[in-house]
């Protein structure tokens, strides 16, 4: 079994992935779109399996986004069912893999029913230390980064801190991903180029890896391609290219 130590000097630490094209993926077979959100859920398997193994620390899937909320009522309705559901069936498979699972997003949006389910399987595999799996439900990146503000204002008000602490090390210590290394490899299939509202604050310095490939069509194949580009980036932070060449 991969675990972190054999992981590939050119392997993200971190990848965060908004998983799209699952309602075109069931257009072009005339079928309803709920179907393609199942569809998906093979390729979130494969991205699981995919990543632990590369030695990936820490997966983040973007499942729902706070503007998703505005959908037929339907399709919503599909969509949660189609998380409990799969939590259910891959709990225990991830279990036996040592993936942990952590849920991010304003969680108390949701269903008692649904989060009912994220608080089993949390527990269920809370000592797991292989690679950690951040689903984002009912997310959005300015969603975040306002309760990391509230919260510091909060703590300002009670006299815990002053607000001349309050810098970028505070906020994102108050972030939904505060303690993981931020994502090193952003990748959003679909074909869109944009960010949809994802982990604005932790994106900063991301490679950003587009492919057109819809989310149910992703396999590791998909995964390999974007890891190879990853791999021939050379990230310079700000600096030059022969500083980082140096270092
Ligand atoms: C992504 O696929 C899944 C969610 C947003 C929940 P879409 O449902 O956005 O698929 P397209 O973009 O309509 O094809
Ligand atoms: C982003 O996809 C959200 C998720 C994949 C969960 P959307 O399909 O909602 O994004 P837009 O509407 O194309 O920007
Ligand atoms: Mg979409």
């Amino acid at each position: 079994m991969a675990s972190t130590h054999t992981r590939d000097p050119g392997t993200p630490r971190h990848v965060a992935v908004i998983m799209d094209g699952n309602g075109r993926w069931a257009s072009r077979r005339a079928l309803p779109r709920h179907l393609g959100h199942r569809a998906g859920v093979k390729a979130v398997r494969s991205t699981v399996e995919g990543c632990a193994r590369r030695g990936v620390e820490a997966l983040t899937l973007f499942a729902f986004s706070s503007e998703n909320w505005g959908r037929p009522a339907e399709e919503v309705a599909r969509l949660m069912q189609l998380f409990v559901e799969a939590m259910e069936r891959e709990v225990e498979e991830l279990d036996r893999n040592g993936i942990r699972l952590r849920f991010i997003g304003d969680l108390g949006t949701l269903k008692a029913e649904v989060r009912e389910r994220i608080a089993a399987t949390e527990e269920r595999t809370a000592s797991n230390t292989r690679m950690t799996l951040n689903v984002a439900l009912s997310y959005g990146g300015r969603w975040d980064i306002a309760r990391a503000a509230r919260r510091l204002a909060e703590r300002v008000a009670r006299g815990e801190i002053t607000p001349d602490s309050v810098d970028e090390a505070s906020i994102a210590a108050e972030l939904e991903l505060a303690g993981s290394p931020e994502p090193d490899l952003f990748i959003r299939t679909g074909g869109e180029q944009r960010l949809s509202n994802f982990l604005l604050w932790s994106l900063a310095y991301t490679e950003l890896y587009f492919c057109d490939v819809l989310w149910p069509d992703f396999d590791d194949d998909e995964l390999e391609r974007a890891c190879r580009h990853f791999a021939g980036r050379q990230r310079r932070y700000g600096l030059t290219s022969e500083q980082v060449a140096r270092v």
